[in-house]
């Protein structure tokens, strides 16, 4: 397994497999990786196959950040992550030390999917992310990027951005990876005590919730049943819960084959999930 750190490093090597006709996957992640990483992996080798090449990139992107404090608190176990991607037979592990001149200008804005939820509640977030996926799109220039229906809006957003700027990328989204609970797995997990932990299981009973609700129809006041179930948990505070459209993301009322999506402080860590209904 190779790694590169440098961008113009990559860059290089990603024209030299352009030559050589090499299929190439990429995952890009933020690290911290788990077994919801692992499936991407997994899912970029099979569309690689056995003699393409699969990349993860490791970046902890600033500019998608709108809360100084939660970039600081973000773990970064690196060498770790290194060790998990030799395990999983990834070629190459792209860990830039940063991806932006000082006085970067340009960014991506895409102005549809990306404002609500996520975009409504982390300004700026959605910008950062766009900015850097195609970034490191020009700079591995993957045949196919593969993301996760865990970031349901995110991956939204990529396919929009995608199709309207022509990445010659494919871009495949995979499903959620759970813990036996039903918690899904997210980086941010390690961050939380055995007791938030606990009350972080409030996300997937209130998906459980709003199914049952939906085959019962039993709909009135949905959301607000939701978010008092949720806050029964000691330390857990509800920034949405909001019933979207799979393509527009935009709010519907909640029935069979509507997504839901909620994004749940338990103590000071946010955690999003979403699913169909
Ligand atoms: P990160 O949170 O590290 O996630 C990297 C990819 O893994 C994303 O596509 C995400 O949707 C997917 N993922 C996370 N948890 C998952 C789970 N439990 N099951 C399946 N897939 C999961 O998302 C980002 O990083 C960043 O915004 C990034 C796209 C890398 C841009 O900086």
């Amino acid at each position: 397994m190779k790694i590169i750190r440098n961008p113009a490093a990559m860059q290089r090597q990603s024209q030299r497999w352009q030559r050589e006709g090499a299929r190439v996957g990429l995952v890009p992640t933020m690290g911290a990786l788990h077994a919801g990483h692992a499936s991407l992996i997994r899912r970029a080798r099979k569309v690689a196959g056995a003699k393409g090449i699969v990349v993860v990139s490791i970046y902890v992107n600033p500019t998608q950040f709108n809360d100084a404090k939660d970039l600081r608190a973000y773990p970064r176990p690196l060498a770790a992550d290194k060790k998990f991607c030799r395990a999983e037979g990834v070629d190459v592990v792209f860990a830039p030390k940063s991806l932006y001149e000082n006085d970067a200008s340009t960014a991506i804005d895409e102005t549809a999917v990306s404002l609500g939820m996520e975009g409504e509640s982390r300004p700026g977030h959605f910008r950062g992310v766009a900015t850097v996926v195609v970034k490191l799109c020009n700079l591995v220039q993957p045949s196919a990027a593969i993301f996760g229906e865990k970031d349901w809006q995110q991956a939204a957003l990529i396919r929009r951005v995608a199709r309207d700027l022509n990445l010659p990328a494919r871009i495949i989204v995979a499903p959620t990876v759970r813990a036996a609970d039903g918690l899904a797995c997210s980086s941010r997990n390690v961050l939380l005590n055995e007791s938030e932990r606990q009350q972080a299981t409030a996300l997937w009973q209130a998906i459980g919730l709003a199914r049952a609700a939906v085959r019962n129809g039993n709909l009135r006041g949905l959301k607000r049943r939701l978010i008092l179930s949720i806050e029964q948990h000691l330390t857990a505070k509800v920034d949405y819960v909001e019933f979207f459209d799979k393509k527009m993301m935009r709010p519907v009322k909640p029935m069979k084959g509507v997504r839901m999506a909620l994004a749940v402080f338990i103590g000071k860590t946010r955690l999003i999930d979403n699913a169909r209904l």
